[in-house]
């Protein structure tokens, strides 16, 4: 029997609260993951560095290091998200170089897992930066990598799989805009477009990739290289916060809202960022009120697949990054105990977000992104008890920075 909440199958934007979240100390201790992978990712990063430095000129300054700015917002601007005094962050992923979308930290890590793979079988020893080089590139051409995608995962799994010599191939779903198809032909990625949805997307890559030799095919639905590359980002959050010196602690709590569509990128997030902070995080999901795949799935305490079309959902959605209609179960079972709760937000809200924060604050999101301004203020007042203003709240903006003004002027009315 599924226990999903009433307002949730009617489509109405709503709160949900994990009544089985744990102490975090407890739940990582039995996770199959642990910190030593995250830190086995960052070491890879690191390995990477000089490489990426080489292949994406932007990333020169930071010496091959891909992160994005913590901005503060200003009091205006936190006053309007927060309904209230308070402090809001923008941890600005829609910004983040190469991609200008969070799928970089997943996407390109697990790209540049498998190129290491491919090398060091060929022979590499240490230094990455020589992959540059036209003999490897060469190797690497040999190779292709495949993924399913609703459009982000796609362009960072096709930037990072092109940069390096191999040929990509990326399955995308009738929601996925037109213009990120666009995007990856112009850099020599093969797009196979499928009438159905994003699952129906990753499962016709998953088998075009099993019928290839020589092949990568990046799981969305179940990578842990994925969800380490995001989970990677908390350390990068950790330092920015101290630099700024923003207490993160029980009494000054940090409230991180996630977009979440197959869930393994605020999965990752939530995995990283509760080994780092423990339980003064608190994460929030958020989701499309039409695609509420993670809260169908977790809510309804079953093990096996639940998905928003079984409660009579639609999985039809503006917010496009976020239109999944089964959620990860490897994610699922990663965060089932870790999250304070899902927002659901109607397309309507997150529109009115996507001006706003052009408006009001400069920034260039997308939709799925703006979900995570407007889920702060149901969130706090569906948790009267805590004083909002004690705590940072930090908005994840996962995408839009490269959004062309064709496709970002109308989204805002111009
Ligand atoms: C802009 C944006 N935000 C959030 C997400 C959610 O990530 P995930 O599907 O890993 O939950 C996506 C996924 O493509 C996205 O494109």
């Amino acid at each position: 029997m599924i226990e999903i909440p009433a307002a949730v199958r009617d489509g109405e934007p709503t709160v949900w609260r994990n009544p089985v979240r744990r102490p975090a100390p407890e739940v990582l201790a039995a996770s199959p993951l642990h910190w030593d992978d995250v830190e086995q990712a960052i070491a890879r990063w690191r390995r990477f560095a000089p490489l990426l430095a080489i292949l994406f000129p932007e990333l020169r300054a930071t010496g091959g290091h891909i992160d994005s700015p913590l901005l503060p917002a200003d009091a205006e601007f936190a006053h309007a998200v927060l309904g209230g005094p308070g402090r809001v962050g923008i941890k600005a992923d829609h910004d983040l170089p190469v991609t200008g979308c969070i799928k970089a930290r997943g996407g390109v890590y697990e790209v540049l897992w498998y190129a290491e793979q491919v090398a060091r079988q060929a022979g590499l020893r240490e230094d990455h930066a020589v992959l540059a080089g036209p003999a490897w590139r060469d190797l690497f051409a040999t190779h292709t990598v495949v993924v399913g995608s609703t459009g982000n995962l796609g362009y960072s799994v096709g930037v990072m799989a092109r940069a390096l010599g191999f040929a990509a191939e990326v399955h995308m779903s009738s929601d996925a805009k037109a213009w990120k198809k666009d995007r990856l032909r112009r850099i020599g990625v093969e797009v196979v477009e499928h009438a159905g949805d994003y699952t129906a997307a990753v499962a016709s890559a998953r088998t075009s990739a099993e019928q290839r030799p020589r092949c990568h095919f990046v799981d969305d639905e179940s990578s842990v290289h994925l969800f380490l590359g995001y989970a990677t980002a908390a350390l990068d959050l950790h330092r920015q916060l101290d630099a700024a010196h923003l207490r993160v602690d029980a009494a000054h709590p940090l409230i991180v809202y996630l977009p979440c569509g197959v869930g393994g990128a605020p999965g990752g997030l939530t995995f990283g960022l509760k080994h780092v902070f423990g339980d003064a995080v608190r994460c929030v999901f958020v989701e499309p009120v039409d695609a509420p795949c993670m809260l169908v799935q977790l809510s309804s305490g079953e093990s096996r697949a639940v998905s928003v079309y079984d409660v009579g959902l639609t999985n039809r959605t503006i917010q496009d990054g976020l239109a999944v209609a089964s959620a990860s179960l490897f994610a699922a079972g990663m965060v089932r105990h870790l999250i304070e709760g899902i927002v659901t937000v109607s397309d309507a809200q997150a529109l009115e977000w996507v001006k706003r924060t052009w408006e009001d604050a400069g920034l260039r999101v997308e939709p799925s992104a703006a979900a995570a301004m407007a889920a702060v203020i149901p969130w706090c007042e569906a948790n009267r008890e805590f004083d909002r203003a004690s705590a940072t709240h930090l908005l994840w903006t996962t995408g839009g920075g490269l959004l062309p003004d064709e496709v970002f002027l109308p989204l805002i009315g111009g």
